[in-house]
């Protein structure tokens, strides 16, 4: 390490990867994701169509025993996607074909098209983050009604427009930031509540002459239930997409804005609270530095799922009805912004219940210049009768 020769404890393994961002990662192919999920897809599309008299019992467990092959091989880290094979879909019926033979393998893809396979592969995997950020919302919301509750009483400046406003309490403040994150919590609910719907049996977007049952492959992918249409999933691939991204964008607004204040706190001109060493960062030349790089690295991801959540909004915007390319670009976009924004979460967490709060540097910033010069005019008011306004004017010349 370049520095650290004055930290009590060094950053884990977590917060380095955090705040190094992707200058030494890389990332695996987008549709790598995708693998498991498509594994399913073709699981139980496959006895679908066996259910339904389209394929025999014989092929469907050829192509069973073929995919649990790749499940298998995908589990040792041994099944690589083939560039040259465009994507998932295809490197899975390719190997498939290789493995069984074209005479079986080639009738999983009957009655679906690859619209209506990426967006169910895609619905799963948007099912698993969007709970993957309730459950670490949860933890983020103890940690701060934790946090509210010990410093209820602990007086601390309340400010506004960056300058002392009035006396108040810690507490208020970590509520604040507790009920913020409680509505975003809200706001993945109700994102399951619209999108927990399965697009399969759309195939190309206008359906297919086979009798299959969407009922089936919905019900057993743990869909609430299949699109009440079969053309608008694909139509308007990169909705639900885009729905999640807002979510996240907005809860790391707020993210943002607690890292902000926790730095400015956390100042050592302020010392209103301060910063494990564990969750910052020093410098390559400056041997004093403890830098709250953890909390600017969530502002910089604020600031990246913004600019994310806008081309979300853009692509699908102007295309005619039915399957469009541009909506590819869709997957990219959402997989970044879950790679930058997911881990936050935890950091923050581990974060906000190490702080170390200092009690009383904030009850002595309580006691500056004009500070309880609101709560005395309340008092005067109250006490005289008179309107606000005069005792609020007489007050402000002895501010002067
Ligand atoms: N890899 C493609 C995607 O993610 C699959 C869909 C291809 N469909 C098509 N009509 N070319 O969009």
């Amino acid at each position: 390490m370049m520095w650290g020769g004055n930290f009590k404890q060094m950053p884990d393994q977590q917060v380095l990867d955090f705040t190094s961002g992707w200058d030494v990662k890389s990332k695996p192919a987008y549709d790598e994701r995708l693998l498991p999920y498509d594994i399913k897809v073709n699981q139980v599309h496959s006895q679908m169509l066996a259910g339904q008299g389209i394929i025999t019992e014989t092929e469907l467990v050829k192509i069973l025993a073929g995919l649990e092959h790749i499940k298998q091989l995908h589990n040792q880290g041994k099944f690589k996607l083939v560039p040259g094979l465009e994507d998932v879909h295809t490197n899975v019926e390719s190997y498939l074909v290789k493995k069984i033979g074209v005479r079986i393998a080639g009738k999983l893809h009957t009655a679906r098209s690859r619209n209506d396979q990426v967006a169910a592969d895609m619905q799963l995997y948007l099912k698993d983050q969007c709970l993957e950020y309730a459950v670490g919302l949860k933890r983020l919301i103890k940690a701060l009604g934790v946090a509210q509750s010990t410093f209820k009483q602990a007086p601390a400046p309340g400010f506004t427009h960056h300058r002392l406003a009035v006396v108040s309490n810690l507490g208020l403040v970590f509520g604040a930031w507790k009920t913020s994150l409680q509505r975003d919590n809200q706001r993945f609910t109700h994102w399951m509540d619209l999108y927990d719907k399965c697009p399969l049996g759309g195939a190309a977007g206008y359906g297919t002459s086979f009798k299959i049952s969407r009922q089936y492959t919905a019900k057993r992918l743990g869909f609430k239930a299949p699109y009440e249409n079969i053309l608008d999933p694909i139509t308007n691939r990169g909705e639900p997409e885009t729905a999640l991204a807002f979510n996240v964008t907005i809860m790391m607004k707020h993210l943002s804005q607690i890292a902000q204040t926790l730095i400015i706190f956390s100042m050592p001109q302020f010392d209103y609270l301060r910063l494990p060493d564990q969750f910052c960062t020093g410098s390559s030349i400056m041997p004093h530095k403890k830098n709250p790089d953890v909390l600017e690295a969530i502002k910089a991801k604020t600031a990246v799922a913004n600019g994310l959540l806008n081309s979300l909004m853009m692509i699908n915007s102007s295309n005619l009805v039915g399957y469009n390319k541009d909506t590819q670009w869709t997957k990219y976009l959402i997989m970044d912004l879950v790679d930058e924004t997911l881990p936050s979460l935890t950091i923050m967490t581990r974060l906000l219940s190490s702080i170390i709060v200092n009690k009383q540097q904030l009850e002595q910033a309580c006691h500056a210049d004009d500070l309880n010069v609101t709560l005395m005019m309340e008092k005067e008011v109250k006490r005289t009768g008179q309107p606000f306004r005069r005792v609020k004017q007489a007050m402000e010349r002895r501010c002067k």
